[in-house]
């Protein structure tokens, strides 16, 4: 199916992150990738959206650092737990765009995913690095083999005012990307003016939305959870904040197609959307997320994915009986 210039292969996708690069590089411990996502078929989604990559690698809040042991697995939990919280209905994350960068992506992991349709998340801090990314990944695949490339300028956690190099991420890197460019948008930003600018620039669609900025911190000693202080909060405590972001952009008159992400796990989460005026909807923490004693649970929540997806490919564009045709 098509949103706009964008080829998928339905209208299911997953977010940005939450299934790493779409591959492991450590068959043992499948580092990067969730314990639920080894039972899904990635292939089968609409697309696979990577994490956020930058020009060069980063450490960001946590570690770029994949070649864990099992004896050292405490460590890694202990780390988890400085950028990655459950809290009320949802996630509180800090990761800070760790990731291996372009360059290693594009050689390492890309190659790997063949199989699966790809929308490449691209994070910089200014124009020429949003430039640079979007060369790169030019350089490296040919037209039409990834659906999109995905410009994160709405990112809490690297603490870094997007609004700043907004316009000219828009006006020097979309012109220059042989592929088809999704902004993601922030319901804490100016969604709705972010959204006209994009559409201005000739953004293919829109992705709504990244996380939400949240706090929380230990009751008794005031210490933030997070060693960042701040992060996003994801998960469904945000679906409604979500639902409320894509009928503004509706009722502001925006046309370009929208991908909804933001607290979705069910069927009728992706109806809800639909609703709302998205034309496709994205799998976020559902796909990863869950207590450590809950990962031995991941076959089942797998299935549970399994049926998400199964629903949305059988109908289309009507997700259940009844919903909006879009
Ligand atoms: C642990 C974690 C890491 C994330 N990393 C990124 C990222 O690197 N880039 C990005 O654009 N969004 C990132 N996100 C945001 C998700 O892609 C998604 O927009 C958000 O979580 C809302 O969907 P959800 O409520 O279904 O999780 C991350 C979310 C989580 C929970």
């Amino acid at each position: 199916m098509r949103l706009g210039d964008i080829v998928l292969r339905n209208r299911l996708v997953t977010s940005s992150s939450l299934l790493g690069y779409g591959v492991s590089n450590t068959p043992l411990l499948p580092y990067g990738m969730s314990p639920i996502s080894l039972f899904v078929p990635l292939a089968e989604f609409g697309a696979v959206t990577t994490r956020t990559l930058t020009v060069e690698p980063r450490e960001g809040h946590f570690t770029t650092r994949d070649d864990w042991s099992l004896p050292e697995l405490p460590g890694l939990l202990r780390r988890y737990g400085t950028v990655l919280r459950g809290t009320d209905g949802g996630w509180i994350n800090a990761f800070g765009w760790c990731n291996v960068g372009i360059d290693a992506y594009l050689r390492d992991y890309y190659p790997r995913t063949r199989d699966q349709r790809v929308i490449i998340s691209l994070g910089g801090f200014s124009a020429e690095e949003f430039v640079t990314l979007v060369d790169r990944v030019n350089a490296v695949v040919p037209v039409g083999d990834i659906a999109a490339v995905e410009l994160n300028v709405s990112c809490h956690n690297v603490n870094f005012d997007f609004s700043t190099i907004l316009q000219d991420v828009l006006d020097e890197a979309v012109p220059r990307s042989n592929h088809p460019v999704i902004l993601k948008l922030s319901p804490d930003n100016d969604y709705l003016r972010n959204a006209q600018q994009a559409a201005k620039a000739g953004v293919s669609a829109l992705t709504a939305i990244n996380t939400v900025k949240a706090l929380r911190l230990d009751p008794r000693t005031g210490t933030p959870l997070l060693a960042n202080r701040y992060g996003g909060l994801s998960g469904r405590a945000i679906k409604p904040i979500g639902l409320r972001v894509v009928s503004e952009l509706r009722e502001a008159g925006v046309t370009l197609p929208i991908i909804a992400t933001g607290g979705i796990r069910t069927v009728d989460d992706c109806r809800e959307y639909f609703w709302a005026g998205a034309d496709a909807v994205s799998l976020g923490s559902a796909t990863w997320l869950a207590s450590y004693p809950g990962y031995a649970l991941a076959p089942v929540r797998a299935l549970h994915v399994r049926r998400v997806l199964r629903a949305i490919r059988r109908h289309g564009a009507r997700p259940v009986r009844g919903g909006p045709a879009r």
